[in-house]
């Protein structure tokens, strides 16, 4: 496989939160990939923008340190890494007040794109946008880049939209959602709509249901209070997973441009049934022995929020009535695995008689790890005995179908940002849209509130709560099992 590296336009990239851990360990690291690969280009410049005192060379030293941590390990040629970091600078910057935007302004060249990254609290967005347009760096040629979380409701999200919105226009907003950039997500809308295979097939009529599972192995880690007033309703489901549900669930977009897509993921967060509350599980991990538990992590013992969330969800339209679409997530579970499951209906009619057993088309899709899929096709089973009939799976691994530029794809971060610059919001959540997702998210997380709900505890390197296997159980179908 060839890879064909397009170079971005020349742009000033401005960091704020520049010495946060998200520039750290995604950011920083990101751009110098991008920059070694010959997408970024030489005159491109990156500055940093925090409170924290510090010199353009105490930045670079942050910048290069980032990089040996976190760059990953392809071989870098020889003088790449001081190239890189002679485009990287850092202003100390006061977003509530005066300090340090005259400076930043005289620093930012004129005629370029300019995007300013906004990774700090959401309460500093107002500010920011504030002072941006304040020292004349809100023109035609800026983008502002806002990370999740967008809002904790509806409310709050629409009250972001509007301080962002007072300065800015739409088609420079990227509010970003890392999902959207990740190699095999995008490959979601490939599969679906670049083979005449799937699609015909591809609804009530021939789905029997689809699973949506996003499994971690991981604790909530050093984020605890960040976590416990989110949980894995807000963290994951009103975004992540609920983007995933979009693009398995829209209709082809006629083109893949930017608003063709997100009018179709739309329609879809806009169809969704309200949730009934015996179709939620929530969960939250116990301490073992060994290891603590969910509210040791997060330093609140009478906490219940949730780490785990299981869900059955309907999509009111034509395409998909009738179809439930399960999803699940959670943290501390038995695998990291993220995947999609197609499970289509039996045949209509089976001319082998009942001995020949019950037999399904069901089509995986790895997300994470081990990018690929599966399509379990009915086969006879070998040998004498008459028509007995067995399940096999037709397995690709991109990563073996690919060669090695597959293993090397790029990450979710370095594509968005290159995505910014180059001006094409396809892969970022419109306004719209996340106002949308949260009026969905609102009244299912109002339900618990009113109802006391308490989240059932379960084994850390588990499946989640019993619970959630019987929230399919009951519908006689059953979780893929979460393999290690
Ligand atoms: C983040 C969540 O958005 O996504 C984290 O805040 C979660 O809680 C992470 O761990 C998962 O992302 P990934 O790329 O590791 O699947």
């Amino acid at each position: 496989m060839v890879s064909r590296v397009i170079p971005v336009d020349p742009f000033d990239l401005v960091i704020f939160g520049g010495t946060g851990d998200l520039a750290r360990r995604k950011i920083i690291p990101g751009l110098f990939r991008r920059f070694c690969s010959g997408q970024m280009p030489p005159e491109a410049q990156i500055i940093g923008a925090a409170r924290s005192e510090m010199t353009d060379a105490e930045f670079r030293i942050f910048t290069a340190e980032a990089i040996a941590e976190f760059g990953g390990s392809a071989v870098v040629e020889d003088g790449m890494l001081d190239a890189f970091l002679d485009r990287v600078g850092y202003v100390v910057i006061d977003a509530k007040g005066e300090g340090g935007w005259k400076e930043l302004s005289a620093r930012v060249r004129d005629n370029l794109v300019h995007a300013f990254y906004f990774s700090v609290a959401p309460s500093l967005f107002g500010d920011l946008a504030e002072r941006l347009h304040e020292h004349g760096l809100a023109g035609d040629e800026a983008r502002i880049v806002v990370e999740k979380p967008f809002g904790k409701d509806l409310e709050s999200a629409r009250a972001l939209n509007a301080v962002l919105e007072k300065h800015f226009d739409e088609h420079q907003i990227y509010r970003i959602d890392h999902y959207l950039g990740k190699e095999t997500v995008q490959n979601l809308m490939a599969v679906r709509f670049g083979n005449v295979l799937f699609e015909p097939l591809w609804n009530a009529q021939y789905v029997d249901h689809i699973q949506i599972t996003v499994a971690e192995t991981v604790g909530v880690g050093g984020r605890g209070s960040y976590y416990d007033q989110s949980g894995a309703m807000r963290d994951m489901v009103q975004n992540h997973l609920m983007q995933l549900l979009c693009l398995i669930a829209m209709e082809p977009p006629a083109k893949f441009e930017p608003d063709a897509v997100r009018d179709e993921k739309l329609k879809v967060i806009r169809a969704l049934e309200p949730v009934e509350p015996h179709h939620i599980v929530r969960g939250q991990y116990a301490a073992t022995d060994t290891a603590s538990g969910y509210r040791q992590d997060v330093e609140n013992l009478r906490s219940f929020t949730e780490s785990f969330m299981a869900l059955k969800v309907h999509i009111s339209n034509w395409r998909w009535a009738g179809t439930p679409f399960y999803l699940r997530t959670g943290k501390k579970l038995k695998a990291r695995t993220s995947e999609i499951v197609v499970v289509f209906k039996d045949a209509p009619h089976s001319i082998f008689g009942v001995d020949a057993g019950r037999h399904r088309n069901v089509l995986a899709i790895r997300l994470q790890p081990n990018e690929g899929m599966t399509l379990d096709v009915t086969i006879k089973e070998p040998g004498p005995g008459g028509m007995r009939l067995v399940d096999v799976p037709l397995d690709m691994s991109f990563a073996e179908a690919l060669g090695p530029d597959a293993e090397q794809a790029t990450e979710a971060y370095e594509r968005l940002i290159m995505d910014v610059i180059r001006g094409n919001q396809t892969l970022f959540m419109r306004g719209d849209e996340v106002e949308a997702a949260w009026a969905w998210t609102d009244p299912i997380i109002e339900g618990w509130i009113r109802r006391s709900d308490v989240p059932k505890t379960y084994d850390p390197g588990g499946a989640g709560p019993e619970d959630a296997l019987v929230l399919m159980h009951r519908d006689g179908r059953r979780w893929r099992e979460l393999k290690a």
